[in-house]
């Protein structure tokens, strides 16, 4: 591209940004090929508009299936030719709407790109100084908070099994689910360095790495009287054994399908459901969006919770948008700990 010739001015600058298409649609899980990035102009906001600058975007493993286009989640797939979107939280640079200013953080969804030219109504202002970084902004824990609340309807005294603990959903799941009275919180995950984590800085009661042996027997040790909820981040083998060790009355919130992410392949669901019936189980899938209701509630005690040294929270930070393709299959793939974030424009 010749940005001499094409590149924008807004008040007097150039400006040119990078940005994530897809260009292919696999099969299975995408390869770096399936991904373009490119250098493109940044148009001036129209009337109505504002431009943003991407400070930080979220990786999320749902993003594969919205890849492949085999997704029955409530939210478009990604087209091909088009650019992605995602969470993203950014620094309004230029505003022709009077509802935004310069220097305003807000949060969206148009991730996957350095610059956002959209109307103003897609921008939602967010308190700078609510947190110490903007990233935070973008971290899982009201999913973790209303799939315990609402989904899984935790009990003071329950002990709670999770499932990918050491990542952005889990690793909230476990430390509030003591924080809101559990008894018991016991998690799996996939190294031993990631166990370590989880019974030391995320003070779990107890750990196990899902590749050690059948799950089941892992969780009996971990859980010698059964388990009342069980967060569920995977699917597959994990869920089955959770229902086979879950108590009586006991509440399974489908929170994510790891191990079908992973692999972009079925991974045989939750097996005989005849101790769901015998055992009288709540089995119920949620996603954040239907209780958004619960942001202010959870924002307030996410912040004190932080402040009072509470609640640990931990970020994996990827430098740069051309990172991110790659970065999205190494989330997967359980390279990082606690939330992944791409950092944008340096
Ligand atoms: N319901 C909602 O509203 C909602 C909102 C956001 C996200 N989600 C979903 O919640 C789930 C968790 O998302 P996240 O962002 O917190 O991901 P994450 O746990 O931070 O990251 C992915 C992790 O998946 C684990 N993993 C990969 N394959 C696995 C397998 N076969 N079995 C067990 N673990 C496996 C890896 O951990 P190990 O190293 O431990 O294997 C990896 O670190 C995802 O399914 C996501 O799509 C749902």
């Amino acid at each position: 591209m010749d940005a001499s010739s094409k590149s924008s001015t807004f008040s007097g600058i150039s400006r040119t940004g990078l940005e994530v298409r897809l260009v292919a649609r696999p099969e299975g899980l995408p390869a770096p090929g399936d991904f373009a990035i490119t250098e493109v102009d940044v148009p001036n906001p129209a009337s109505g508009q504002v431009l943003v600058r991407n400070l930080f975007m979220s990786l999320d493993p749902g993003m594969l299936m919205l890849i492949t286009g085999e997704s029955c989640l409530p939210m478009p797939r990604y087209e091909v030719g088009e650019v992605m979107y995602g969470d993203a939280i950014g620094e309004v640079v230029a505003s022709a709407d009077s509802s935004l200013r310069e220097g305003d953080l807000v949060m969206h969804r148009l991730g996957w790109r350095e610059y956002a030219v959209a109307d103003a109504g897609l921008f939602r202002r967010v308190d700078r100084d609510a947190y110490p970084t903007p990233s935070t902004y973008l971290g899982f824990g009201l999913v973790a908070y209303v799939g315990l609340m609402d989904a899984a309807e935790l009990r003071p005294g329950d002990t709670v099994f999770v499932s990918s603990a050491a990542g952005a959903t889990g690793s909230m799941a476990g430390q509030i689910a003591r924080l809101k009275g559990a008894a018991r919180v016991i998690g799996s995950a996939g190294s031993r360095d990631k166990v370590d984590y989880l019974t030391g800085k995320l003070g779990f009661d107890a750990a196990f790495d899902y590749h050690d042996g059948p799950i089941t027997d892992r969780l009996r040790e971990a859980a010698p009287e059964g388990i009342d909820v069980y967060f569920d981040n995977v699917g597959g083998e994990q869920l089955r054994a959770a229902i086979e060790i879950m108590n009586p009355h006991g509440r399974i919130a489908v929170c994510g399908a790891l191990n079908r992410q992973s692999k972009a392949g079925p991974d045989g669901g939750p097996g005989d459901l005849l101790s769901v019936l015998g055992k009288r189980l709540t089995i119920r899938g949620f996603t954040v969006g239907d209780h958004l209701e619960r942001a202010p509630e959870f924002g307030a005690q996410f912040r004190t919770w932080l402040r009072e040294g509470a609640i640990v929270y931990d970020e994996t930070v990827i430098d740069g948008l051309a990172k991110a393709p790659q970065a999205l299959l190494d989330l997967v793939n359980g390279a990082y700990t606690g939330k992944t974030v791409v950092q944008l424009g340096g």
